[in-house]
């Protein structure tokens, strides 16, 4: 990852649009620790957060400065220098499907102040975003988001959905397998440089994950400054295969039980299993600890491989979330960033309001998998083609989605008769997208 980006002017039209109603677009100096603050805070106010402490401003202003961070400032408030918008982006490391990774456009923190709600300051940020993105030629952009209600405007579609689990441990026994391998407790600390390892080993296996950052690892270990509670709780076990090598690992934390002390309530914060023993130990591990009644776990994969380890599969209930939305922004890069089931070729009606993708594209993929795409004004008759939205064709990008849904939704349109069913082969992708963090 370079950071080339951080330095790349903001966007002039939305400049243009902000300071027509009185209002600041700039690049935030984030070598200015006083004008980071100011923009941190801003920041964690936007979403609800504490004021930061000093501890925690000096590990952010170590750990995220590296990213193009922006503000909206009005200088006639009192406190002028606190922005009243903020954004956060950079480029990062997106696994696609076939055992690679892209570029794309990673946008974060982005919040108007309740005082300067709904006037078009978000929709200035978003198109600034894209159209920065763009710019500097990359093919995608994508985001975690608090409410699902925001993106659909900008083109973003739901890419990658996640589970919430909660386990009722009384019924929660696992299907028996020979027990290999070592168990034990290990610090944060050698979580923090441990695991990053283990999980770059395995982060192309899955579409949908992205790499993740220092500073990420040492919020999950709580070695980070900020929430003393999560630090003082967490616990870590790492799984050692028979030749002593970590596999995995296992964050958590035990709340009590209150009178019936077997009542204890577990949350999994993060589980990382490089293996298939590996992720099976920490599993078992977590589901048997003494006196835990509930196991809880976040942002678990919907095709999760413990529900099949369950001798009793409704010991867990699971509640699926969308997570990553994804945004093409160039549909010949995108397309041919990835790789597919089989031969065909495909045509795609694309509409999109901002432009960036609009048009009429073929994909065609050898035997092999391996694609090509052109622009053309006319489909060719014998193909299979579809008509659909930016936001569309950004959700089934990464195989996790199921076209024929999208159809009986009204999302797509299939232009011949069962290029849906064409679609849906030719997109599939083997490992259901995940992506275990948010940013
Ligand atoms: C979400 C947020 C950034 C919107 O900022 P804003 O400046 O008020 O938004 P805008 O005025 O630019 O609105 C742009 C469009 O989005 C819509 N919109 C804004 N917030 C929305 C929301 N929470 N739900 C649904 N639609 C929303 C507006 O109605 C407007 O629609 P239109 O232009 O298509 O008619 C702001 O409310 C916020 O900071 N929320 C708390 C933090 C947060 O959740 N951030 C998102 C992180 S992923």
């Amino acid at each position: 990852m370079t950071n080339d980006f951080s330095l790349h002017p903001v966007d002039l039209t939305s400049a243009a649009a902000i300071a027509a109603s009185g209002l600041r677009y700039d690049l935030v100096d984030t070598s200015n620790r006083a004008a980071f603050e100011a923009w941190f805070q801003a920041d964690s106010r936007g979403f609800h957060g504490p004021s930061m402490s000093k501890e925690q401003v000096d590990s952010n202003f170590a750990g995220v400065t590296y990213r193009r961070t922006i503000g909206v400032w009005d200088d006639r408030l009192v406190a002028p220098e606190v922005p009243v918008a903020t954004t956060s982006s950079w480029t990062e490391q997106l696994t696609v499907p076939g055992g690679q990774s892209i570029d794309a456009w990673a946008i974060s923190s982005v919040t108007v102040s309740p005082t300067h709600r709904r006037r078009g300051i978000a929709r200035s940020l978003l198109e600034g975003e894209l159209r920065s993105a763009a710019a500097m030629g990359l093919p995608m952009a994508m985001l975690t988001v608090s409410e699902s209600t925001i993106y659909g405007r900008f083109g973003f579609g739901q890419a990658v959905f996640a589970a919430d689990l909660t386990i009722d441990t009384t019924r929660a026994s696992l299907v028996a397998h020979e027990r290999r391998g070592t168990l034990q407790h290990v610090s944060p600390t050698v979580f923090v440089s441990e695991a990053p390892p283990v999980f770059e080993r395995i982060r192309l296996a899955t579409p949908g994950q992205i790499k993740v950052w220092p500073l990420r690892w040492e919020q999950m270990a709580g070695t980070a400054p900020g929430d003393e509670e999560y630090t003082k709780n967490t616990r870590v076990v790492r799984f050692d295969d028979e030749s002593g090598t970590p596999r995995g690992f296992v964050v958590y934390r035990v709340k009590g039980g209150g009178a019936d002390f077997t009542h204890h309530k577990l949350t999994v914060d993060y589980l990382l299993a490089e293996t298939p023993e590996a992720y099976e130990a920490l599993w078992r591990f977590v589901l048997e600890v003494d006196l835990v009644r509930e196991v809880k776990a976040e942002l678990r994969s919907i095709d999760e491989p413990l529900l099949w380890l369950l001798s009793d599969m409704r010991a867990a209930q699971v509640s699926p979330i969308d997570h990553l939305w994804l945004r093409i922004l160039d549909v010949p890069a995108s397309l041919t960033a990835r790789t597919y089931s089989g031969a065909a070729e495909l045509g795609f009606d694309v509409s999109d309001d901002l432009g960036f993708a609009h048009g009429r594209f073929v994909l065609s993929t050898d035997e092999g998998g391996m694609p090509q795409v052109r622009p053309v004004e006319e489909f060719p008759a014998t193909i299979a083609s579809v008509a659909l939205s930016v936001n569309e064709l950004s959700s089934l990008y990464l195989g996790g989605v199921t076209v024929s849904a999208l159809v009986a939704a009204g999302r797509i349109t299939e232009l011949t008769e069962g290029a849906a069913a064409v679609v849906e082969r030719v997109f599939h992708a083997p490992t259901t997208p995940w992506l275990s963090i948010w940013f």
